[in-house]
């Protein structure tokens, strides 16, 4: 396979420009993830250590093989809602080796509101059991909640993906076999009780973790009873008397241990064949990808840079280059394991989404998962593309992408607008994993482009009447429409909404993709099945 040849200079003053803007937007992100991993008041994590529990991030530290990393999903979930009083959404969801074994660790953190729900730390539950599913990773739950927030009860309770889809995904995974262990670390109350008892295998531990349907407060509510929580619910109950859990633990470490033994039991997934060849760091310095990824989204970016810094040894097998080259195409590897690329290069024209659809066909026959680097605007505009079928052109595209069934991957690099965005494999188009750059935008359309849509529709409203539009009216709407999707834009926005599964640091785009590839392989993949492709 042939290396790419950057075209790239270090030197030039475009480059080092670049490096400096996005030296400021990598200090933004650094801070912001420092600010939310560090998020509970100082008072609440001593008063959770005095108890003598671990912090739910060294709880995961301990539970996974040591030296090995930990893929954390969507940690600025929540972020900028709330006061940025739920920090990480109050929960900690990621991949995570234990025992050799890919696994999907689920771990409340008690310090934010007794580890309590609101809508996104549902949503960031419900999207790991999504991953575990999709991956056949095994679940671990580290519980340690006092179950939904109760002032926020109507955005957690009652819809199809809410509170009750965690045991409905509890039942259907243990159904297919994917082990469900749940870790009682902690307060386990009402419809929270069901994780453990809902799990295969439960680990509690001694004078720490409780699980009831009711609370002692309730029970005195309902009976009268007056009762301990640890006589109602605790470790001893539970192991020796009513077999809700099956093993009791003296502390977090303890527990933990308990675990990584029962993951020892477990039986081996048969795992995907792909074929691997010997592992190539890029020839090209991943590091200089803060040069080239887009500060100004107006300023085009030579896909190949990207890729060039991402892929083994910076080798990539071009397909159609001479052709349609809005979208770059090819064949890589990222860390031993195969991968088909499809990178934006600018606006989707009708032969761009032909060739698109035609490279889906190649991976999906060829059985290699998909990897898209989104930047795109989205599909040409004007009279003389619709007359010449975009739409239909676009629509091959979308069509295949959306039966594509190996396991595919997307990166927003740049923008995501419009319907460029479903082209390339957002968020709707079940990638098994979407990560943004910290620069990256993502919107219907532009900024300016809404603005001039609706300053348009204003306009024929007001002609109607006969009426026209002022000078200080338009100006009004168009900083409105402007600062409105800045701010709705931005991927900090988006992944505090958890539509992605998290802001990546551009460097370690490599490595975090060679995790969700080697992820997807503990699963047989499905066979691709396309319908109908309009001609
Ligand atoms: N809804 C809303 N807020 C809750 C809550 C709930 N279910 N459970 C706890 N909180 C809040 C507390 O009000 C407190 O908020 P504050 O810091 O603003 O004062 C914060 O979470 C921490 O609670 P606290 O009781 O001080 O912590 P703790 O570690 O001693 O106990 C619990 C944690 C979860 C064991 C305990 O708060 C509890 O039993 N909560 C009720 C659980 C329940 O009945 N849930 C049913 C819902 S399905």
């Amino acid at each position: 396979m042939y290396r790419i040849e950057s075209k790239l200079n270090i030197h030039s003053p475009e480059y080092l420009a670049n490096a400096e803007a996005y030296g400021h937007i990598m200090q933004q992100y650094r801070n912001t993830l420092f600010g939310v991993v560090n998020g509970s008041p100082a008072s609440l994590v001593n008063r959770h250590k005095e108890r003598g529990k671990l912090l739910a991030r060294e709880r995961i530290d301990q539970l996974i093989d040591p030296g090995t990393p930990f893929l954390e999903l969507s940690t600025m979930a929540a972020y900028g809602m709330y006061d940025n009083g739920f920090p990480s959404a109050g929960i900690i969801t990621g991949i995570g080796l234990i025992h050799g074994r890919e696994a999907m660790i689920v771990a409340n953190d008690a310090t934010v509101k007794g580890g309590t729900y609101v809508a996104e730390t549902i949503k960031k539950h419900v999207r790991a059991q999504e991953i575990a599913m999709e991956n056949h990773l095994p679940c671990v739950y580290l519980v340690d909640s006092g179950g939904v927030f109760l002032p926020e009860q109507a955005n957690v309770f009652p819809d199809k993906y809410d509170f009750g889809r965690f045991f409905f995904n509890q039942a259907r995974m243990s159904a297919v076999g994917i082990p469900q262990i749940s870790v009682v670390m902690g307060s386990c109350t009402a419809g929270g009780a069901y994780v453990p008892a809902m799990s295969d295998e439960v680990i509690i531990v001694r004078n720490q973790g409780t699980i009831f349907i009711g609370g002692p407060p309730l029970v005195k509510a309902a009976t009268g009873e007056e009762v301990s929580a640890e006589e109602l619910g605790g470790a001893e109950v539970h192991t020796s008397i009513s077999g809700v859990a099956d093993h009791i633990a003296e502390n977090d470490s303890h527990a933990l241990q308990i675990c990584r033994d029962i993951f020892s039991t477990l039986r081996k997934p048969e795992k995907q064949f792909l074929e691997l060849v010997p592992i190539e760091e890029p020839y090209y310095n991943p590091a200089e990808l803060y040069g080239i990824a887009p500060v100004d989204l107006r300023k085009p970016v030579d896909a190949h840079e990207i890729i060039a810094r991402i892929v083994d040894g910076s080798r990539f097998h071009e397909f159609k280059a001479r052709y349609a080259p809005t979208i770059v195409t090819g064949f890589a590897h990222i860390m031993g394991m195969p991968v088909g690329i499809m990178a934006s290069n600018g606006v989707l024209f009708s032969e761009t989404a032909l060739k698109g659809a035609h490279f889906i066909e190649l991976c999906t026959s060829r059985n290699v998962p998909i990897l898209f680097l989104q930047n795109i605007t989205g599909f040409i505009v004007g009279k003389e593309y619709e007359r010449r079928g975009i739409a239909r052109d676009g629509a091959k595209l979308v069509h295949a992408v959306a039966n594509a069934r190996v396991p595919k991957f997307t990166v927003v690099f740049g923008g995501s607008f419009g319907a460029g965005n479903y082209a390339m494999a957002g968020r709707a188009y079940e990638p098994r994993l979407l990560f943004m750059w910290p620069n990256s935008k993502i919107s219907v359309m532009g900024g300016e482009q809404a603005a001039g849509v609706l300053i348009t529709v204003k306009e024929d409203q007001l002609k109607a009447k006969g009426l026209k539009i002022s000078n200080s009216e338009r100006d009004e709407l168009k900083s409105s429409i402007l600062k409105k999707y800045e701010e709705e834009g931005s991927a900090y926005f988006s992944t505090a909404r958890l539509w992605d599964d998290g802001i990546i640091d551009p460097v370690d785009t490599r490595k975090i993709l060679a995790m969700g590839i080697a992820a997807s392989m503990n699963k047989h993949w499905e066979e691709t099945k396309f319908g109908v492709f309009r001609m």
